[in-house]
């Protein structure tokens, strides 16, 4: 089921969606050559008790720690941890949820360690322009599944792969609630967008020609690239509105 939500929760949801965007800016800063990502996690740790909020992926299903923290080959739910070390060159994304007032605010952003080199300096940022075809084939009444196609068809030509197994998902009260959200093409997403739908779109991209993925056996949590490729994600809240989608993760 679906949520539509109301205006008193529209409105709880962009307070949440702004804290969480204003952490990755106060945060951005500090990504940088020589920190730790435990040092990242702390920080944002407290910024996020500091503004009256709670973070969401403290003991989400276990999980250990405030943020997610996913450096280079790491797809998604990397752990923070004091012996991983920022070097000059590395990509690494930084996924933050607060949640303020009863409500989920979720979003990501890859950053850049340092001089990367020029084709990996292309790829996040393409990664950030495929979310950007993602939101922008929202309006209610159209097909939820045109999110995945607007991203597929950005991303294909650059011989990049578009991860399956991890997708957006709606969200609210609920971290995660349905829908979830394909960000390649498939008849699953055939359910019609309505205004007050509120959902993630992040996906998470591959540089190399496999989509695969693994999970460690050693954490549980921590996903990397099945070939060792780089992956990068960006990712925004975004609400359904009468003519398109507002980006609630904004500052
Ligand atoms: N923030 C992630 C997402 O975008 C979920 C992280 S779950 C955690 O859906 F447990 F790893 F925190
Ligand atoms: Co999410
Ligand atoms: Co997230």
């Amino acid at each position: 089921m679906i949520g539509i939500k109301t205006s008193e929760e529209i409105e709880k949801m962009r307070k949440a969606g702004k804290l969480a965007a204003q952490l990755l800016d106060y945060i951005e800063p500090f990504v940088q050559e020589g920190v730790t990502t435990l040092y990242l996690n702390d920080l944002c740790a407290i910024f996020t008790k500091m503004h009256g909020a709670v973070s969401a992926p403290l003991n989400y299903r276990g999980f250990p720690k405030s943020i997610c923290t996913s450096i280079n080959n790491v797809v998604c739910h990397g752990i923070p941890c004091a012996d991983d070390v920022l070097k000059n060159g590395d990509i690494i994304n930084i996924d933050v949820t607060v949640i303020l007032d009863g409500f989920h605010g979720d979003t990501s952003r890859t950053f850049m360690v340092g001089n990367v080199e020029n084709r990996v300096a292309d790829f996040v940022r393409r990664t950030e322009k495929a979310m950007y075809h993602g939101i922008e084939a929202v309006k209610p009444g159209k097909y939820l599944y045109e999110v995945g196609r607007a991203v597929e068809k950005y991303t294909a030509q650059f011989g990049y792969s578009i991860v399956r197994d991890y997708t957006g998902h709606g969200i609210g009260r609920n971290f995660h609630e349905d829908p979830q959200v394909f960000h390649h093409y498939t008849r699953a997403n055939k359910i019609r967008l309505q205004k007050g739908m509120t959902f993630t779109v992040e996906p998470m991209i591959n540089m190399g020609s496999s989509y695969k993925v693994k999970t460690s056996r050693k954490d549980g949590w921590t996903v990397t690239t099945a070939d060792g490729s780089l992956s990068a994600q960006f990712e925004h809240t975004i609400l359904v509105t009468a003519d398109g989608a507002e980006i609630l993760t904004r500052v």
